[in-house]
């Protein structure tokens, strides 16, 4: 769960490295480096922490690097040693002629390093990825080609890996390769780029070639090559990209969450356009290649995801066994792919991911797959690993989001549940056509509504403010709205690192009303319909052990006046649309304590926004 960049071309590659590292920041940012090829060596820099120490080291070097037009850089979130300056990438051979970056876990890291250190290699850092640089090394020495060498060393290295090398016998080459990792190359005019997401380079070029597992290319200033794993040259697939540079610009707001929080709005009326015409018309959901008869036929669905992905994925099975009448289960795929999971023809999976490059999703849905389910992936990247496995692809169309924390992605994957649902059911024929309509007549509000959120943000802002000292924070709900409180308490506690745990309200007295007294903050999800009254006399229950209470609501019963501090008032909607207009506030309210508390809101500590480690 790294970032890597390279550049081959005409232009001062020094700028290029960093820009791109820069927009890899959401993928690891706790080290990184680069190795610039000069006249007559590969010359590594590297720094630990933020990659704005990074570019102090270059400033400080910058006249022995600044005409040299190859290179290639990094950016870390340690997995396999701390994070520090001998661990940082780029990672060479001992005599320092070739370089290596590296996105990935070499599984098999303790045996190369033991045969290696027996041929002699001196090892300096903690990581798997050294190993690879020694192996790749010594096999050139003997073979003299380092395309070759690439190959040879992948047959030998085991886990997952997206690896640009460079050597110093040649001035003007990058060989790149990888396996169950991304890595694209932007085709440019006399210039090649290299990176592990378009961001890096959508500036530059939108012409790309998504290399995949087992490819090895080889890119000079003039040419590339790409190799299948047996060496026989392919022709690669020029693709033009469709994302604009402009979406990885914060557009005048102080970081990327709050502009992706402002975003939420049009991305429900984009995700709606064309798929609920009017009311009175059936959704249209191509994207889904279930047909009819499967579809009535499914006799259970099975959703996998982590993190946030997770919790739209509870709203899912929420919506999805009301309006189908179909057994759905909800797993973290991390626990899924560790036991013996029950799918056959029948079972539809369901993955869940932003990034579609989740390790544990993409494992998940392999080993699904292999069982002969049918996969339906939602994700708002069609071109990831996870969408290359779909058999149906739900494209969630958020465009890039660049904060760490996960907002508007959320929103447009819970979109999606409610659109795959209503199709499903209108399919099934298991929910009444007047419900129906009703739903997707209200869907069609729900941008005004979020917007009109977004007017009340002071008010959110004074609130978040009163709380932002505290240590610890609870989040209560019930029913659709319980995965709101997990979600809400999840943004805080990753921005914040305020200690936030959702609860469903009911079951605060089995135990967690223990920790309630006058210092302890209660969010309560208050919306109006089923269990309205059941989770009012939760938060009575709080408030009488002193709790501090707030109220999410949108209900105008006076009596609330009394029971909570602070209330956050929200437009009425109905109960099984909530989720969507519910989530904005907590958001806010994540995003106000944190911004006032001077945390890094894009980039929380230990994070990172991809994680295609297991
Ligand atoms: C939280 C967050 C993470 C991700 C999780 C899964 O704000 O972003 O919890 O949701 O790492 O990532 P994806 O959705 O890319 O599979």
């Amino acid at each position: 769960m790294c970032g890597i960049v390279g550049y081959v071309g005409k232009k001062s590659v020094v700028g290029i490295l960093l820009d791109g590292l820069e927009q890899l920041e959401y993928r690891g940012y706790d080290s990184a480096g680069v190795a610039i090829k000069t006249e007559d060596a590969i010359n590594v820099y590297k720094a630990e922490g933020k990659l704005g120490n990074l570019r102090d080291v270059l400033t400080a070097h910058l006249s022995e690097v600044s005409s040299s037009t190859v290179g290639i850089g990094h950016i870390r979130w340690a997995t396999h040693g701390a994070p520090s300056v001998i661990n940082a990438h780029p990672h060479t051979c001992n005599c320092g002629n070739l370089v290596i970056v590296h996105n990935g876990i070499i599984e098999n890291y303790k045996e190369l390093k033991i045969e290696l250190e027996a041929m002699g290699c001196k090892f300096r850092s903690q990581t798997d990825t050294e190993s690879v640089a020694h192996l790749i090394a010594a096999i050139y020495d003997k073979e003299k080609d380092l395309t070759k060498a690439v190959h040879i060393a992948t047959q030998k290295i085991q886990g997952a890996y997206a690896l640009c090398i460079m050597h110093n016998d040649f001035p003007k080459k990058i060989v790149a390769t990888k396996r169950n990792a991304p890595l694209v190359i932007g085709v440019g005019d006399g210039e090649y780029y290299i990176a592990s997401d378009v961001p890096a380079f959508i500036k530059h070029t939108k012409n790309a070639v998504y290399l995949q597992d087992n490819q090895v290319a080889t890119i000079t200033n003039d040419s590339f090559k790409i190799e299948d794993e047996n060496g026989k040259v392919i022709e690669p697939k020029v693709e033009v990209l469709p994302w604009e540079p402009v979406a990885l610009s914060k557009m005048g707001y102080k970081h990327f969450m709050l502009k992706e929080i402002h975003e939420q709005p049009d991305i429900i009326r984009n995700i709606l356009v064309g798929k609920i015409k009017t009311s009175d018309s059936p959704i249209v959901l191509n994207e889904v290649n279930l047909t009819r008869e499967t579809l009535k036929n499914l006799n259970r669905i099975q959703i996998i995801a982590c993190g946030t992905s997770l919790h739209a994925a509870l709203i899912g099975k929420y919506i999805i066994e009301d309006f189908c009448n179909i057994p759905v289960d909800v797993e973290a795929s991390s626990e899924y792919i560790y036991r013996k999971t029950v799918t056959d023809e029948n079972t539809l999976v369901i993955g869940v991911s932003q990034s579609g490059e989740t390790a544990d999703t993409l494992t998940a849905i392999k080993q699904s797959k292999a069982r002969g389910s049918h996969i339906l992936i939602i994700t708002n990247r069609p071109d990831s690993a996870m969408a290359r496995e779909a058999d149906s692809l739900l494209s969630v169309n958020a465009g890039i989001e660049v904060s760490v924390a996960a907002t508007k992605s959320y929103m447009a994957q819970l979109t999606s549940f409610y659109l795959l649902a209503i199709y499903m059911a209108e399919i099934k024929g298991s929910k009444s056509a007047e419900s129906l309509k009703e739903l997707k007549a209200e869907m069609l509000l729900l941008p005004q509504k979020l917007e009109q959120i977004l007017t009340q943000k002071q008010q959110i802002q004074a609130c978040a403010r009163k709380y932002a000292n505290t240590r610890d924070f609870i989040y209560i709900a019930r029913g659709i709205n319980y995965p709101t409180a997990l979600e809400g308490a999840l943004k805080l506690k990753e921005i914040s690192y305020i200690n936030a745990t959702g609860y469903p309200a009911g079951e605060l007295k089995h135990g967690p009303i223990a920790m309630l007294d006058e210092t302890m903050p209660v969010l309560s999800i208050l919306m109006n319909g089923s269990v309205y009254e059941k989770l009012l006399s939760n938060s009575e229950e709080a408030k009488a052990r002193n709790a501090r209470m707030i109220a999410l609501t949108n209900s105008n019963n006076p009596k609330l006046n009394d029971l909570f501090d602070d209330i956050i008032r929200v437009p009425d909607v109905v109960e099984l649309l909530s989720p969507l207009i519910a989530i904005v506030p907590l958001q806010l309210i994540a995003y106000y304590i944190a911004e006032f508390l001077g945390k890094d809101v894009d980039q929380p500590r230990n994070l990172a926004k991809s994680v295609t480690v297991e």
